[in-house]
């Protein structure tokens, strides 16, 4: 029974533009995505004769179609009309859940490219990321992953020059957000601010990790409620404090991020924010 293993990367979002709500209740957005190399595992297993089995090491996640993993699983048995006869996925989660750094999309991002090539169906990414788009908005970009612009809902990608090799600390602070409630906040309120997205794909194309990080912005830190607003604000000015070229909030949040040029600044902020707060990760961009 073909088996496998395979990572599954975060991402985060460079910058976040929402451009407006769409007639069937999406948004279409703007963003700069990246890979980074804190990743989930998951073993991947088909053919064994036992329908589909869902298994995490965190005992709130769903372990049913609920489950992004298990819905892409389906939705690639759907589309290719291969019966994966039974599937078993087993996922050791090391992304922060809710956190705004895809960890779901990318766990079903990583169930379709390892069926594709464990059972060869003649898949390419585009199709694959095409079978992504039916589970989540974000699934496509984590299909293809590395540096790369996502717009119209999320899955009209543009790959990009990479993002020049950083390192990155992330926070996730204790409190989880509604994406769904803060679409609404948004579609509420005129933005003020809005990412400086053209500067930023310059500032790529030059290879110019400085003039990227100092452009990085998101929309929806705007429309935070106040008291979390200041603490992801809180975040970000320790980062800079420590050295961060530029930090950001990233998707629907909470988490925040920093870029940073030197390893023993990026260490050290890291070894500050592990003080206060439980989800503090310390990890590099990747290519793919
Ligand atoms: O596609 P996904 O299920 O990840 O989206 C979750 C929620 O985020 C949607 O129900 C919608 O409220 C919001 N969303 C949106 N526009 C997007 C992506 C997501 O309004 N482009």
């Amino acid at each position: 029974m073909p088996k496998e293993t395979v990572l599954a990367r975060a991402k985060l979002n460079l910058t976040l533009d929402v451009l407006g709500k769409r007639p069937d209740g999406y948004h279409d957005l703007k963003m700069v995505m990246q890979s980074v190399a804190l990743a989930d595992t998951l073993t991947v297993e088909t053919g064994t004769g036992e329908g589909l089995e869902v298994r995490t090491d965190l005992s709130f996640l769903p372990n049913n179609e609920k489950n992004l993993a298990a819905a892409a699983a389906l939705a690639f048995q759907t589309v290719t009309g291969r019966d994966l006869g039974g599937v078993a996925i087993a996922i050791e989660k090391r992304i922060p859940v809710c956190a705004g750094m895809g960890g779901g999309s990318s766990d079903a991002a990583a169930v379709l490219r390892s069926l594709e090539r464990m059972l060869g169906t003649g898949q390419d990414l585009a199709a694959l990321a095409g079978i992504g788009e039916r589970v989540g908005s974000d699934v496509p970009y984590c299909v293809l992953g590395g540096t790369a612009l996502a717009e119209g809902r999320g899955e009209v990608l543009t790959p990009l020059s990479a993002l020049p090799h950083c390192h990155v600390v992330i926070c996730k602070p204790a409190f989880s957000i509604s994406t769904p409630e803060l679409f609404r906040a948004v579609d509420g309120v005129r933005l003020r601010c809005r990412p400086d997205t053209d500067g930023v794909l310059a500032a790529l194309e030059a290879g110019d990790l400085g003039g990227v990080a100092r452009r990085m912005y998101n929309v929806f830190e705007d429309v935070l409620p106040s008291r979390q607003r200041t603490e992801v604000a809180a975040i970000r000015s320790a980062l800079v404090q420590h050295g961060a070229l530029g930090a950001n909030m990233s998707g629907t949040g909470p988490t925040v991020f920093g870029l940073f040029d030197d390893a023993d600044r990026a260490r050290s902020a890291w070894e500050e924010l592990r003080q206060t707060y439980r989800d503090v990760f310390l990890t590099e961009t990747v290519e793919q």
